[in-house]
C-alpha cells in the first residue's frame, strides 16, 4: 500500500512579467522566446519570499485534502534553494501551518517533485507515516544571471503542495540520476572563512541550454518507459501526460514519440515558464482545480533536472 493524492494547492508570484516587458530591459523578443520555448509570460518575486509562497500552497493543499495540521506525520519541500540555507524551508512551513512532525528538504533540481514522492512511497509502504505534505517552491528569478539572456526568460516563481495520504493511487514510481554536474549548475557563495582558497563564482544558474535539451527528450522517454513497465500499463493507458514544463518544442517531441493526443498533455509553460520543482505541482493543482480529473484517471507525471536527475511517476486520482 502506497499513498494517493488527496489535496493540491499551489501559489504563484503576482506580479506577470511578459517577453514584451523583457524585451524593454534586455536583447530579446517575443518571436524569440515565444517560438523558440513557448513561454509568453511568467511570474516573478516581487514583495514574495520562499517561505511565503511555500506556505500559501500548503495551506490550499491541506484545507483541500480535509486533513488538519496535526494529522500530517512528516513535511518535504523539493526546492534548490529557500530564503535560508538553514534551517529548511519545510521547517518554515510546519512553522506557520502548527504542524509538529519531521521536516526537511529535498534538492534534485526540476525533478524534485518526484524524488519527494519516491521518499514519501518508501515512508508509507513501510508503515511509519500515513499522511505526508510534500511542497516544492522555487524562486528562479532569485538564481538566474539577469544578464544571462539565454537563460533568464525561461523561468518563474511559485510553489506546489501535495497532500499523500496512505492509498494505493501510486501505480508506479521510478527515479534516476546520470551524474553531470557542469550541465546546469548554480555556484554557491563561499562564505567567509579566511582560509578558503577556492575562487569565489558569480552566485547565480549556469545552464549550457543545446546540451540540456539533448539530455532532456531521452531521459523523459526512459523514465516514461521505466513507469510504465513497473506499474504493467501501455501509453494507452494513460489518460493526462504532466511533463516538466522546460520548453513546449520538448514537451511536443515528447508527446509525440509516446504518441500521446495533444489534449492528454498538459502544460502552463506558456504563462509560468520553467519553474524547476514547483512546475509539474503547480501544473497538477491548476487542472486539478479546474475539475479536469475523473476518478480513476491515470496521471504520467514526468521531470528531469539538474544533476542530470530525472523521475517519472504514474498515479491514478482518487480524489
Ligand atoms: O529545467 C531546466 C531544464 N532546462 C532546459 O530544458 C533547457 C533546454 N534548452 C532549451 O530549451 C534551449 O536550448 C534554449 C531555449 C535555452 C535555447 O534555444 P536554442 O535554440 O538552443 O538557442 P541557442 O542557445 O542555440 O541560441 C541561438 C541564438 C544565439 O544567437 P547566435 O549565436 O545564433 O547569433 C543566441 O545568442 O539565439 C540567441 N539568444 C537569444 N536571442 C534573443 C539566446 N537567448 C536569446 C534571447 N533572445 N533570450
Amino acid at each position: 500500500m502506497s499513498f494517493r493524492i488527496s489535496g493540491t494547492g499551489s501559489r504563484l508570484a503576482e506580479k506577470v512579467v511578459t517577453n514584451d516587458d523583457l524585451a524593454k530591459i534586455m536583447d530579446t523578443s517575443d518571436e524569440w522566446i515565444s517560438t523558440r520555448t513557448g513561454i509568453r509570460s511568467r511570474h516573478i518575486s516581487t514583495y514574495e519570499t520562499a517561505g511565503y509562497l511555500a506556505v500559501e500552497a500548503a495551506k490550499s493543499a491541506l484545507s483541500d485534502s480535509g486533513l488538519k495540521a496535526e494529522d500530517i506525520d512528516c513535511v518535504i519541500c523539493a526546492t534548490m534553494r529557500g530564503d535560508t540555507f538553514t534551517p529548511a524551508t519545510a521547517c518554515k512551513v510546519s512553522e506557520e501551518l502548527g504542524i509538529r512532525a519531521p521536516a526537511y528538504d529535498v534538492n534534485a533540481a526540476c525533478s524534485g517533485m518526484i524524488y519527494a514522492f519516491d521518499i514519501a512511497d518508501g515512508y508509507i509502504r513501510s508503515g511509519k507515516y500515513e499522511n505526508i505534505l510534500v511542497v516544492t517552491v522555487e524562486q528562479m528569478s532569485k538564481l538566474v544571471d539577469w544578464e544571462d539572456r539565454a537563460s533568464c526568460v525561461l523561468f518563474g516563481d511559485g510553489a506546489g503542495a501535495v497532500v499523500l495520504q496512505k492509498g494505493d493511487g501510486l501505480k508506479g514510481i521510478h527515479i534516476s540520476c546520470a551524474p553531470s554536474t557542469t550541465m546546469i549548475y548554480g555556484d554557491s557563495f563561499c562564505g567567509t572563512s579566511i582560509y578558503n582558497t577556492t575562487q569565489e563564482a558569480k552566485p547565480v544558474l549556469h545552464m549550457q541550454g543545446q546540451e540540456v535539451y539533448k539530455f532532456a527528450v531521452s531521459a523523459m522517454m526512459a523514465e516514461v518507459d521505466a513507469v510504465l513497465e513497473r506499474a504493467g500499463l501501455t501509453t494507452a493507458d494513460i489518460d493526462y501526460f504532466l511533463p516538466h514544463q522546460a520548453n513546449m518544442r520538448i514537451i511536443d517531441g515528447a508527446a509525440k514519440r509516446l504518441g500521446l493526443k495533444p489534449e492528454r498533455v498538459l502544460t502552463n509553460i506558456q504563462t509560468c515558464g520553467n519553474m524547476s520543482a514547483t512546475s509539474i505541482s503547480v501544473l497538477l493543482d491548476e487542472y486539478a482545480k479546474k475539475n479536469t480529473f475523473k476518478r480513476g484517471d491515470k496521471l504520467l507525471l514526468v521531470a528531469f533536472g539538474a544533476g542530470m536527475t530525472s523521475g517519472a511517476c504514474i498515479v491514478e486520482w482518487q480524489a
